[in-house]
């Protein structure tokens, strides 16, 4: 949204907020809409956090910091983060909600493990008058707000890199595809997005959805298709992330392969960048994930005291479920071994220290990183 646009929004919501405040709380009720529980509380907030798994470093490493910080800067550390990971479990996440109501919480901010499952789970939590900022993943039910980055784009992004690392050699062989698991809807945006730049310029032998994102599934998933393919003919693979970029290559490594195929990523997780040094992987996604922490932090805060959140989104998508959703969209950055500097060192994700480690630091002098 550009910003005449962001003014007009602006403008018509401060219009709208002033009608209802003349039709007093009446009209609210009528609609089934509480008021927010942190409306009173001030910057004393409770907020909940839910993240969906552990074995991808974000979450842990960035996604949780990073919103903890926010929040803490936003309220004058007044406000409490209450935090649960679901490690992959659809269930585990939605008693999690159900503990989080309990424990009243003002606001949520869920990245869910499946977006279809947690539905009856953001429901409730609406009911309870607590409202919901859907993370990363766009849940289904009724969510406030929704933070992420353009997930199509992401995929697209992977796709081109993959077909420039092929160059003229693209129909020399066959492409195999790695992508997330099918609980979230941005592997399906992923895909959609990859198969948008791919489809026609190479031959895709073997594809997969991979249960729950896990490595070692990718790992036993190329496994398979190196001898079903026959490990000659693999000529690059579509890997919709770092972790299981990981599982892929060792895959590749086990079956001989030297040199290796390009392999795609996403996350610029370390270990995923020191590959991308060592020449073992062709590229990664870097998502920046202080901007998405940020936006998310502010909604919520915004939400849980009863404030707008006009000011702060850049955008509005459509769930399954719901029109409309008030968002905010962060661009991404294709990371090759050439703008690693520009990139996560730049924004102090990682230093080059970190990176070079003595195993790396040979590569890192090949490529110029210091
Ligand atoms: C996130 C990725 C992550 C993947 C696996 C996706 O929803 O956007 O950053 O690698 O889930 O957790």
């Amino acid at each position: 949204m550009n910003t005449r646009m962001r003014r007009a929004a602006v403008a018509v919501a401060a219009g709208a907020m002033a009608v209802s405040l003349a039709a007093c709380g009446s009209a609210k009720e009528a609609d089934g809409e509480k008021k927010p529980s942190g409306a009173a509380a001030g910057d004393a907030i409770k907020v909940g956090l839910l993240l969906p798994e552990n074995q991808t470093a974000r979450y842990e490493k960035f996604d949780k910091p990073l919103i903890e910080k926010k929040v803490a800067d936003l309220t004058g550390g007044k406000a409490q983060v209450v935090y649960a990971n679901a490690k992959q479990d659809a269930t585990t996440q939605n008693s999690q909600v159900d503990t989080m109501i309990t424990n009243k919480v003002n606001v949520l901010i869920v990245d869910a493990v499946d977006a279809k499952a947690i539905a009856g789970s953001v429901k409730k939590a609406k009911d309870a008058g607590i409202p919901v900022v859907a993370y990363d993943r766009l849940a289904e039910g009724p969510i406030d707000a929704y933070t992420s980055f353009d997930n199509e784009e992401v995929g697209k992004v992977q796709g081109k890199a993959l077909l420039e690392a092929l160059g003229d050699k693209a129909k020399d062989g066959q492409i195999v595809m790695m992508n997330g698991s099918v609980t979230d809807p941005n592997a399906a945006l992923f895909k959609k997005g990859a198969h948008s730049v791919l489809d026609g310029k190479v031959t895709i032998g073997k594809e997969y959805d991979t249960k729950e994102w896990k490595p070692e599934n990718a790992n036993t998933n190329m496994a398979g298709a190196l001898t079903a393919l026959g490990k000659d003919k693999v000529i690059g693979v579509y890997s919709a992330n770092d972790g299981m970029a990981g599982g892929i290559i060792t895959a590749l490594k086990a079956a001989g392969l030297s040199p290796l195929p390009p392999v795609t990523g996403q996350d610029a997780e370390l270990a995923g960048v020191q590959r991308i040094v060592a020449g073992e992987q062709f590229m990664s996604v870097y998502k920046p994930y202080a901007p998405e922490a940020a936006a998310a932090a502010e909604m919520a805060v915004a939400l849980a005291k009863g404030e707008k959140i006009d000011g702060i989104i850049n955008n509005k998508v459509d769930s399954p479920t719901s029109k409309g959703v008030p968002s905010v969209l962060i661009p991404v950055v294709s990371l090759t071994k050439n703008n690693i500097k520009d990139t996560v060192v730049k924004d102090g994700v990682y230093t080059v220290d970190e990176i070079c480690t003595d195993k790396f630091s040979a590569a890192c002098a090949t490529i110029g990183l210091k």
